[in-house]
């Protein structure tokens, strides 16, 4: 659920060539938000442009809300409200609220910074509290809790807060398994304030529907809101069907609702990809996929090269990988998961494989103690950390709290280990004692060895995870050290980061140029690192040096739109226009709902002499950003004075 590299967006005007850069650094920058990491707060910093055009205010295409179903399906949205997706957003009451915010509990002290959170339950409700030490004496700024993800979850939970009708995800996060408080990396150059935006796909994934300004990055309709995953997720929205069914009772034909039963495999696996799939960037408004429509239609899926890249826990692509998903032509989501009750044994659990397997399929069943021989999740869907979720915690660093169950089905030789390990501890006797050292050790030099090989790849998140479970079987010195040594150097990527990007705001570009460099020399695929050095270089007149490292940006991740969108934009400044449109179509192929690239793409067109498909591009960058004047002004010129194609 979190992304390496943060953008921390640019904000000053910088010399006469960079405009333009930071322009389009600073939209790529924040098109980058899926990260956990924050962003200095920008609440009150309206831009002219926000300041000076109206909001448009999308209306609610029909949901209604799970109460809504209860008058036929009473059955189901009973079971259903017991459901991690009916929960996956709550409101905060005592009740949902973890022991956090009791007094005892309530601070957290930021290691290294002068800084600390204090969460309690006041009469204004739950509280999250930043206080920051400054030369100037404390600053503290208070946030009214207003909803809560993952609440009672067991894992991370994580809050909001509205200023204004803005939405903001506050640092600091509740982490169940620990019982602790944790929080993101934090700016050490921030303001002061460390709150980042509640982004669109964010909000979409956890919940059923919320009013979102177009355009915007983070504003919504304060009491416009279904919270949750519920029904009409996955059925549509429901006013037709339940003002159809309401007015002709004697109707037992489904009206107007989506039916998975009815749909194709792969639009069945669409419904859960909504969420549980790297498809993340929109290629339409808030809330425009409808179940049972292709979901490339509606956004664009992102291809990480390796798991800690991912944003969420991604069982959609591990199933695939799966050959019971590939040898089967029915296998789905829900052959496993009835998504209207909660997980239980018979709920998913190994009572799942036996939908299609018998016992005698696993040519490992003689092998094993008859106690383990029917947990066969354990052996081939193993539990492990995701680490791509990492907190910062008052005691460690690039903390995993949660764990998921690998979906890539298959035979995995250390998670059989792990489950006779297990079944050996709970025996007595010299031999059991003896298998307990022999795997113990096997296990602890395997996963050092793995976490070697990540290392090797300079992967050093998947690296430190991998020491950490190496240290679960064998508390060895070394591979302590290590691990101190890889969050050393985890560390020194994140800060030179920071760094880089805070010299970028102050104009010293040449440091920032070192900064981005010692970044590299750790990290060689860091695309923001690579990225950035080429803009840098870029504005300090180091054209060659700026396009070998924007290109090798944009060959490392072709999913991250920054270098080709920069790529451009300098070909653009040099007046190679027909260069610049193909950088451009580039960056709109994984980004096709950005206002900033069609616009470009437009001044690009229009220079080239392509009046009509400029004028299209202003267009629709007009209609994904009502507040684009940049857009609309173009446009208008290319139309004539006066007049303003209004988008459809
Ligand atoms: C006024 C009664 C009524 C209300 C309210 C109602 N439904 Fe239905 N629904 C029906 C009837 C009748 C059927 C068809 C018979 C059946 O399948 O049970 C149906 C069928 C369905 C089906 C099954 C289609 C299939 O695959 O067989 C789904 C899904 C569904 N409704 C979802 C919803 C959701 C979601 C809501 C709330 C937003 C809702 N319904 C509210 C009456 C209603
Ligand atoms: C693409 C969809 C998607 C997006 C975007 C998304 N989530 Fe999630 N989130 C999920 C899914 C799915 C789960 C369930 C666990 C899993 O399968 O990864 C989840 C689980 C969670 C949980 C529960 C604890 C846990 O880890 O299981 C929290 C808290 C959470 N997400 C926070 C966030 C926040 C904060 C954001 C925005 C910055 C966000 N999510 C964005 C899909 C998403
Ligand atoms: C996460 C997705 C999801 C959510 C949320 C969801 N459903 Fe379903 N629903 C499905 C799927 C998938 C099927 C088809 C199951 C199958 O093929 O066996 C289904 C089938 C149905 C059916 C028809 C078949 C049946 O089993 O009766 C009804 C009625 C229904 N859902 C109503 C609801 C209502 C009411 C809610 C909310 C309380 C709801 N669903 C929430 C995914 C969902
Ligand atoms: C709109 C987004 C969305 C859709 C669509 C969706 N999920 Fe989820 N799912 C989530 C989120 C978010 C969570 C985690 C909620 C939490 O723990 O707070 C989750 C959790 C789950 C869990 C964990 C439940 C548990 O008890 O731990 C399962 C299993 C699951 N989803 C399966 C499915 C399946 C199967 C489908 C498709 C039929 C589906 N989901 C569709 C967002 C979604
Ligand atoms: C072959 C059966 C099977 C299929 C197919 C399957 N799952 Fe699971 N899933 C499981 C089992 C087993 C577990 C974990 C044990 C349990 O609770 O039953 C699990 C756990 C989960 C969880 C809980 C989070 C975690 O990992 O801790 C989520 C979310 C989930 N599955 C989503 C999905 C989605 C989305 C799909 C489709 C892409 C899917 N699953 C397909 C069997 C399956
Ligand atoms: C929809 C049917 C279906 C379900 C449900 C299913 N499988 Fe399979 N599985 C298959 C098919 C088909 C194959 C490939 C043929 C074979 O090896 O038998 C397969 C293959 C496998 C393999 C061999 C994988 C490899 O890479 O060598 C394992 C292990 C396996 N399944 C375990 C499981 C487990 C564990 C579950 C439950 C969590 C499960 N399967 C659920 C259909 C299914
Ligand atoms: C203690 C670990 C363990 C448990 C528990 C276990 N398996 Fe296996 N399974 C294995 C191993 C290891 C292999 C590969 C053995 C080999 O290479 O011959 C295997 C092989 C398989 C295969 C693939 C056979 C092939 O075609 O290559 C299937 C299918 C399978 N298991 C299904 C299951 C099912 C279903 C269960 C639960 C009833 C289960 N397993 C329980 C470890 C386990």
């Amino acid at each position: 659920m979190s992304r390496p590299p943060a953008a921390w967006p640019a904000r000053r005007k910088l010399i006469c060539v960079f405009v333009g850069l930071v322009v389009i650094g600073g939209a790529f920058a924040s098109l980058n938000w899926y990260s956990r990491k924050t962003q200095p707060l920008r609440t009150g910093v309206k831009t002219p442009v926000e300041k000076s055009i109206a909001v448009s205010h999308p209306s609610n295409p029909g949901y209604l809300g799970p109460q809504s179903c209860v008058k036929c399906h009473a059955d189901r949205v009973a079971e259903f409200q017991a459901t991690r997706h009916f929960l996956a957003n709550q409101t905060p009451k005592s009740g949902n609220m973890p022991g956090g915010f009791s007094p005892e509990k309530g601070t957290y002290r930021v290691p290294e910074l002068s800084l600390r959170f204090e969460m309690s339950e006041s009469k204004r409700g739950f509280l999250e509290t930043a206080i920051h030490q400054t030369d100037a004496g404390n600053r503290s700024t208070s946030s009214a809790i207003a909803f809560c993800y993952g609440s009672e979850g067991g894992n991370d939970e994580v809050y909001f807060a509205w200023h204004e009708d803005r939405l903001y995800e506050l640092p600091v996060a509740w982490l169940a398994p620990s019982n602790e408080w944790g929080s993101s990396l934090f700016d050490r150059h921030g303001s002061g304030d460390f709150s980042r935006d509640m982004t669109i796909r964010c909000v979409e994934c956890h919940n059923t529907w919320f009013q979102h300004f177009a355009g915007t990055r983070n504003r919504y309709g304060h009491d416009n809101f279904i919270l949750g995953v519920t029904c009409e997720v996955c059925h549509g929205p429901g006013h037709e069907h339940v003002t159809f069914h309401s007015k002709n009772p004697q109707s037992k034909d489904a009206h107007a609702v989506a039916r998975p039963a009815q749909m194709t495999r792969e639009r069945r696996m669409d419904l859960c990809a909504q969420c549980h799939s790297n498809a993340l960037k929109h290629r339409g408004p808030a809330f425009s996929y409808r179940p049972g429509q292709p979901l490339d239609e509606s956004y664009v899926t992102l291809k990480p090269k390796h798991p800690e890249e991912d944003h969420v826990a991604n069982q959609t692509t591990y199933l695939r990988q799966s050959r019971c998903f590939q040898q089967s032509d029915s296998l789905t989501c829900v052959t496993c998961h009835n998504p209207h009750q909660t997980r239980s044994e018979t709920n998913a659990g190994s009572a799942s494989c036996a939908k299609c397997h018998s016992n005698e399929d696993c040519t490992d069943r003689n092998q094993i103690p008859a106690e383990v021989q029917n947990n066969c999740v354990g052996c081939h869907m193993p539990e492990g950390r995701k680490i791509q979720v990492f907190f910062r915690t008052e005691t460690d660093k690039y903390v995993a709290p949660v764990k998921r169950f690998e979906h890539r089905i298959a035979v995995y030789p250390d998670a059989r280990n792990e489950v006779l390990l297990e079944w050996h501890r709970s025996q007595s006797g010299p031999e059991s004692d003896e298998e307990v050292a022999r795997l113990s050790k096997l296990l602890g030099e395997n996963w050092r060895k793995e976490s070697q090989r990540l290392q090797s790849e300079s992967r050093y998140l998947a690296a430190i995870n991998a020491c950490r479970e190496s240290l679960r079987f064998e508390p060895d010195p070394k591979t302590k050290e290590k691990l101190e040594q890889l969050l050393k150097i985890q560390t020194g990527i994140d800060t030179d980061l920071q760094d880089g990007l805070w010299y970028e705001r102050n104009r010293r570009y040449e440091q920032a140029i070192e900064a981005f460099q010692r970044v590299l020399a750790a990290k060689p695929d860091h695309v923001m690192a690579l990225g950035k050095l080429g803009t840098n270089y870029a504005v300090v007149g180091k054209k060659e040096l700026a396009v070998e490292s924007l290109k090798a940006a944009a060959v490392t991740d072709p999913d991250d739109p920054y270098a080709p969108g920069m790529l451009g934009w300098l070909a653009y400044l040099e007046g190679r226009s027909e260069e610049a449109l193909q950088y451009f179509q580039q960056a709109d192929a994984v980004e096709p709902y950005s206002a900033k690239i069609h616009y470009q793409m437009g001044l690009a067109l229009s220079k080239l002499g392509r009046r009509d498909e400029a004028i299209t591009q202003f267009t629709k960058a007009f209609e994904i950003d009502p507040n684009d004047v940049n857009s609309i002004r173009e446009q208008q010129r290319l139309l004539g004075t006066g007049s303003i194609k209004e988008p459809k």
